[in-house]
């Protein structure tokens, strides 16, 4: 994922820089042309992907023609200017505001967690200070402890990074500005909640001031080993190093400058299968298992090599393949593709952040999807854009962002898609067919089935007449819907006939890789093998099952992302086990290592013909991204099949919509110790009405044959009939539980859980 903000593709301009001739494009800054250019500004408070902060004035510069120094992460670079980074007015001005950082810095780089990797103490010793030559009066400024993060006010700069990452990337705004001489400090306004995305805080943090509470202490930056990865717990696949000494992850970091990271990826990295040994006798069995299958069940979680290891294992066996999230929204993207003419979704991440006006619909977005998420938020906070979220639930954490919410009933998603599609299409000139179908739809009808009132419709219709640069994001609610293929018939309109940006985000793990290179079945059965899910026979990298696999952080190959990019993952920590390569091996396929498969991944689904150990993986210095490669576009043939909306029954009463709560996706982040949270059944104390349920009741519900047993809770920023049920919490059975994410279920009362 690129977050880098400031790329523009305006009018040439050639300047001058330190007398070296850089041509660029208008709208760039002087150290966006400078650094394109390999010129080094030396800067502290400058962080690429957000807006200039300019608290430091390290970046100064003098041009021809203007007086006194310039800001050159501010001001735009011009053509013909004639720029001087270095001499030895700039060099004072820099070395004294040094000086003046390190008034009662303590430059005690021993014993803080940062050395090695501060900006200051780098800084420091570039400007050849030895001794501090100002103090002011010391005062006692305790640590403060937040949760996943420690604040060392004594420490703080007061360069506002933190500050920005908060309100222009993760956009929970918990960090403020606390202006007070030599006390100011910066002040988390939302300690009570355990804040993950602090993370985010302290890896832009140039100093020891904002630190992770688990790595503080363990460990000097220079002793760990980076290994360049991609988180696997969510579509996003954002990049990340895990940072390793002595077989054992200390921490994930990640280059902060261009890309982020939720608390799942930054924290969620101890989960893998340690201590295995070859068990030779468990291996003849597995063998044995996988060969007579009827149907062989797997989980998202799963490199694209693997799965097209199961791929092939179907097509030496017959047995069938069964991944129900990712097989719901392989249907979802074929219906898709056949009214849009594209194998998928042709927006991006980075449109989603440029754009004015998005509407999301069909998602719980921050939790399902975090770096969605953020794009969204960039784009509210740099472009003011107008928020449409479209969803049964109000989340109350989206409310800083969203401009309309409105709010739909569970189950009439068909009738949504209809009415926006009608909305958005509104005098563009469609074919025939397209047209027959929008005059057909039965506005009123639509609107009293969805509760999305006509006039909803025209004010999100005339804020979008104002604005240019649209998205519109939609995601899980959708794709197992009982009439997923229809909605996505309905919304590739979007796609097909505007200029929309469109992403169908996809739902957990690597489901859009799988949903490429895997040929899924719908019905389990005979024999199953389960690949981390529940069946008859278990290959399990949670440790659980009848034969031991490796975790992603174990294993060598790829992931596609939600910005259909094809990345690298590489082994964090060692496993000895076997691995399905094994078993595809004992079968008659013939690879010595899984990643021989990433060449051979399907070129007529988009996938490239590219050895693994060639795949790239870096930003440049302007934060353009080289990690793996972006799939190719693939047409395909059209076939519209609209079919009349269908009539919806409604559910009456209590709902429970499955939901994991940020920062948990899967069994995997589940074992993670620093993620771990308590599973609740949340609702409103309209929903303990409406089931006669007392808050800290004991109560048992079944879904998709799964039975949870829940503590139920009532949060009172809920309202509705609607509960939150989690299902990360449900080991081998969590990938069991993919149907429509509304569910009318029966509640039972049982005894106190232990
Ligand atoms: S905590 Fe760190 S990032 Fe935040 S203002 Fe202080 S020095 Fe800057
Ligand atoms: S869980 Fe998703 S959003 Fe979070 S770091 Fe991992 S891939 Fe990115
Ligand atoms: S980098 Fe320009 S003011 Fe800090």
């Amino acid at each position: 994922m690129s977050i880098h903000n400031s790329i523009n593709t305006g009018k040439e301009i050639t300047l001058t820089i330190d007398g070296k001739v850089c041509k660029s494009t208008f709208g760039k800054t002087i150290i966006d042309v400078a650094r394109e250019n390999d010129i080094y500004i030396p800067t502290m408070c400058y962080l690429t992907k957000v807006k200039p902060i300019a608290s430091c004035r390290m970046c100064i510069v003098n041009v021809d023609g203007v007086d006194g120094n310039i800001l050159s992460c501010q001001e735009k670079a011009t053509d013909g200017a004639v720029v001087t980074t270095q001499n030895s007015k700039l060099y004072t001005e820099r070395q004294n505001i040094m000086k003046l950082y390190n008034v009662n810095h303590p430059l005690e780089c021993g014993v803080c967690d940062k050395s090695g990797e501060c900006n200051l103490q780098n800084k420091t010793m570039e400007f050849g200070l030895e001794e501090q030559p100002f103090t002011t009066r010391d005062q006692h400024r305790p640590v403060e402890n937040w949760g996943h993060v420690s604040y060392d006010p004594a420490l703080c700069i007061m360069c506002e990074r933190c500050v920005r990452v908060s309100t222009e990337i993760t956009g929970d705004e918990a960090l403020k500005l606390h202006f007070g001489g030599y006390s100011s400090s910066i002040v988390n306004t939302k300690i009570d909640k355990n804040y993950a995305s602090l993370g985010e805080a302290a890896a832009v943090c140039p100093v020891g001031a904002l630190v992770d509470t688990n790595f503080k202490y363990r460990s000097n930056a220079w002793e760990l080993e980076k290994i360049p990865s991609s988180c696997p717990h969510c579509g996003g696949g954002c990049q990340m190093s895990y940072e390793v000494k002595h077989d054992t992850i200390y921490r994930v970091t990640n280059n902060f400058e261009f890309t982020s990271l939720c608390g799942a990826g930054r924290y969620g990295f101890d989960y893998a299968n340690k201590n295995v040994v070859k068990d030779s006798k468990a291996f003849t069995k597995a063998v044995e298992a996988v060969k007579n299958a009827n149907s062989i069940l797997f989980a998202p979680q799963i490199s694209n090599e693997e799965a097209y290891i199961l791929q092939k294992i179907k097509e030496l066996t017959g047995a069938k393949l069964i991944s129900p999230e990712a097989r719901a929204y392989q249907k979802f993207m074929r219906a898709y593709a056949s009214v849009s003419g594209k194998q998928l979704y042709s927006g991006t991440l980075r449109g989603i952040s440029k754009s004015t006006a998005i509407i999301i619909f069909g998602t719980k977005i921050y939790d399902d999807a975090p770096t969605v998420k953020y794009h969204i938020n960039m784009a509210s906070k740099w472009h003011r854009a107008r928020v449409a979220y479209m969803h049964p639930l109000e989340d109350i954490e989206m409310k800083n962002i969203v401009t309309q919410f409105m709010k739909y009933e569970a189950g009439s998603e068909e009738a949504v898609s209809a009415l926006l599609v009608e909305t958005l299409l509104d005098g563009i000139d469609v074919p025939k067919d397209v047209k027959a179908f929008l005059d057909d739809l039965d506005i009123g009808n639509l609107s009293a089935e969805s509760n999305i009132g006509e006039e909803e419709l025209e004010l999100l219709r005339k804020s979008l007449l104002k604005k240019s640069g649209f998205s519109l994001v939609v995601g899980s609610d959708l794709y197992a819907h009982p009439r997923a293929k229809q909605i996505a018939k309905i919304l590739a309109l979007v796609e097909k006939y505007t200029d929309f940006n469109v992403v169908c985000v996809p739902p957990a793990g690597n489901a859009m890789g799988v949903s490429l290179i895997c040929e899924l079945d719908d019905e389990v059965t005979g024999s199953t093998v389960g690949y981390n899910i529940e069946a008859d026979f278990v290959l399990s990298a949670l440790g659980n099952g009848d034969l031991d696999m490796p975790a992603l952080n174990q294993q060598e190959g790829t992931l596609t992302t939600n910005d259909k990019r094809v990345v690298p993952m590489n082994v964090a920590q060692s496993y000895g086990g076997y691995v399905l390569n094994d078993i595809a091996n004992a079968l008659g396929l013939n690879a010595e290592y899984t990643i021989e498969y990433t060449k051979a991944l399907p070129i007529d689904k988009g996938f490239r013909c590219v050895e693994f150990d060639t795949l790239p993986d870096y930003f440049d210095t302007i934060g353009m991204e080289h990690r793996g490669y972006i799939l190719d576009e693939r047409e395909v043939s059209i076939e519209l099949a609209l079919e009349e909306v269908a009539e919806f029954d409604g559910f009456d009463g209590a709902v429970v919509y499955m939901c994991n709560p940020k920062e948990q996706f899967s069994a995997f982040t589940n074992i993670c110790e620093p993620l771990r949270t308590e599973a609740f059944l949340l609702g409103s104390s309209q929903f303990a009405t409406a089931t006669k349920l007392k808050d800290g009741e004991s109560v048992s519900f079944v879904v998709d044959g799964v039975t949870f047993k829940r503590v139920f809770k009532i949060d009172t920023s809920m309202k509705g009939t609607i509960a939150l049920n989690p299902t990360y919490d449900m080991e081998l059975s969590t990938p069991l539980v993919s149907s429509y994410r509304f569910n009318k279920v029966e509640i039972q009362k049982i005894g106190k859980l232990i």
